[in-house]
Parts: C-alpha cells; sequence; structure tokens
C-alpha cells in the first residue's frame, strides 16, 4: 500500500506534527506501506487562481507550475492520504489548505449526486481511496478539532475518499514543554499506523484511546504556568 503524508505545520519537521506523524509513520512501515512524507512549508505551492483551466481547457491538469506538479503523481498514486494538520485559527494552515483547494484539478466541471445525495463533480482523476486527519493543537479541549474534522471530512466525501478516521491530540503547548509525556500516544499511533497498513480499520477502541487528551485539564494549566513565565522571561519581565 502506498501512502502519501503531508504535514501541514509551518514549521515543518519542527513541530509537535512531525513526531506524531513519525509514529504513525513507523507503524505504517512495520506494517509494509510506503510512506512518502511532504513537507508542505517546504514546497512552493501558490494558491488556486480559480482560473478553472483544469475543467474547462486541460481536463485534470493544473496551469500553474510549481511544486504541485510533484504532488500530483504523488497523489495519484497513493492509495490513502494522511492530512498531518495542525490547527491555525481552527481549521488546517493556509500552506496545506493551498495544497488541498489545488486538487480540484481532479474535477469536472459536470454535477452529479454521490451517494448521500450530495451534489458532486464527477472526477477526472482518483485522489487516494482513504484519508486520514491528523491533527495536534495548542489549546487543551477536544472540543478545538471539530471545524478541522468538518471541514476534513467534507473534504474527503468531495473527493469521493473514504475518511478513515481523525487522530487529534489537543494541548500541544503543554505537551512541548513535557515530550515525555507523549510517549504512550505515539506508541498508539504506531499500533494505528499498523491496522491502516493492513487496510483493516482502526479499532474503535484505538481511535477512542488515541483521542483521548494525553493531560488532563489540570495538568495542562499547571504546565503552562512555566509557559507563562517562560514567556514573561522573553518579553524582558
Ligand atoms: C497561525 C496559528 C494559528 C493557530 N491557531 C490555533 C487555534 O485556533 N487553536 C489552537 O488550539 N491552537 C492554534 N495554534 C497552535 C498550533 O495548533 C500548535 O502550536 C501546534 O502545535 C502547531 O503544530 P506544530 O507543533 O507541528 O508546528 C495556532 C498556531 C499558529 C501558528
Amino acid at each position: 500500500m502506498k501512502v502519501l503524508a503531508l504535514n501541514g505545520s509551518a514549521r515543518a519537521g519542527k513541530g509537535l506534527t512531525a513526531r506524531l506523524l513519525a509514529a504513525l509513520t513507523r507503524g505504517l512501515e512495520q506494517g509494509g506501506a510506503a510512506v512518502t512524507v511532504r513537507e508542505v512549508a517546504r514546497l512552493k505551492v501558490a494558491p488556486c487562481v480559480a482560473c478553472l483551466k483544469c475543467m474547462l481547457k486541460t481536463p485534470g491538469v493544473c496551469a500553474q507550475n510549481d511544486d504541485m506538479q510533484l504532488l500530483y503523481p504523488e497523489l495519484q498514486a497513493a492509495d490513502l492520504l494522511v492530512l498531518a494538520a495542525p490547527v491555525y485559527t481552527d481549521n488546517m494552515s493556509a500552506q496545506l489548505k493551498a495544497v488541498i483547494d489545488r486538487c480540484i484539478s481532479c474535477m469536472q466541471p459536470f454535477l452529479a449526486r454521490g451517494p448521500d445525495g450530495r451534489v458532486r463533480h464527477p472526477l477526472n482523476w482518483s485522489m487516494p481511496a482513504g484519508m486520514l486527519l491528523l491533527s495536534t493543537c495548542s489549546f487543551p479541549e477536544p472540543a478545538t478539532f471539530a471545524p478541522l474534522i468538518a471541514t476534513f471530512r467534507q473534504q474527503a466525501a468531495n473527493f469521493h475518499s473514504a475518511s478513515l478516521g481523525e487522530l487529534c491530540l489537543p494541548g500541544s503547548l503543554a505537551l512541548q514543554m513535557r515530550p515525555q509525556r507523549l510517549a504512550g500516544h505515539l506508541n498508539l499511533l504506531a499500533r494505528a499506523g499498523g491496522h491502516l497498513a493492513r487496510q483493516e480499520p482502526i479499532p474503535l477502541p484505538l481511535l477512542l484511546a488515541i483521542n483521548r487528551p494525553p493531560l488532563s485539564l489540570d495538568e495542562y494549566w499547571e504546565i503552562c504556568q512555566d509557559y507563562e513565565a517562560a514567556c514573561r522571561q522573553r518579553l524582558g519581565g
């Protein structure tokens, strides 16, 4: 099985997203999948300019010549697309959103009804059959992910892809100050990767365990005292 993982963090390999993705990738590879990780912040991908040439002039082919030309064949070859999408202002980062918008070149201009009765575009070429969301955010509440999850599910449906689940770990602000607190979740992510590589659904108890915040609210607040002190120091007292 081929997996394309897009890390949407502006900090590329230095953020928490990269650590979570490395754990998932470890499990995927141990399960036999071939994984390509792309750090979107290192690519040059311009926003869609809505010229609609991909729909009406050169079907399936985007007119812009940038690093999407590297990603298109990888998207077309992958069976699973992992969106490693940290929360930026309640949704995915602009870098990752630009990539997703540019994927509308897979769509024909025509309209059809999807299996849920909603209007969709038929496809020029297929996006990966499955999509998975992996995310983190600095605030501690799982509810922070709600708009991103809704966006992700709708994107998967519009690309005619199955959404295989959402793996969302809140509290990155504190977790980055206590990275050892992540160890259990990293192991769980690797286990999830093993299931995905074997083309099995992630078992519900595992899905629930991954989505259980690694830190309680009390622990989060306690660690954030140190964070605030560090901020004040950097600001000069
Ligand atoms: C522009 C920007 C907007 C953000 N917006 C939110 C937000 O709305 N909610 C939240 O909990 N965290 C927010 N964050 C924090 C990130 O989700 C958090 O720092 C996460 O760890 C970033 O991923 P990374 O560690 O891989 O870089 C934001 C960060 C940035 C840079």
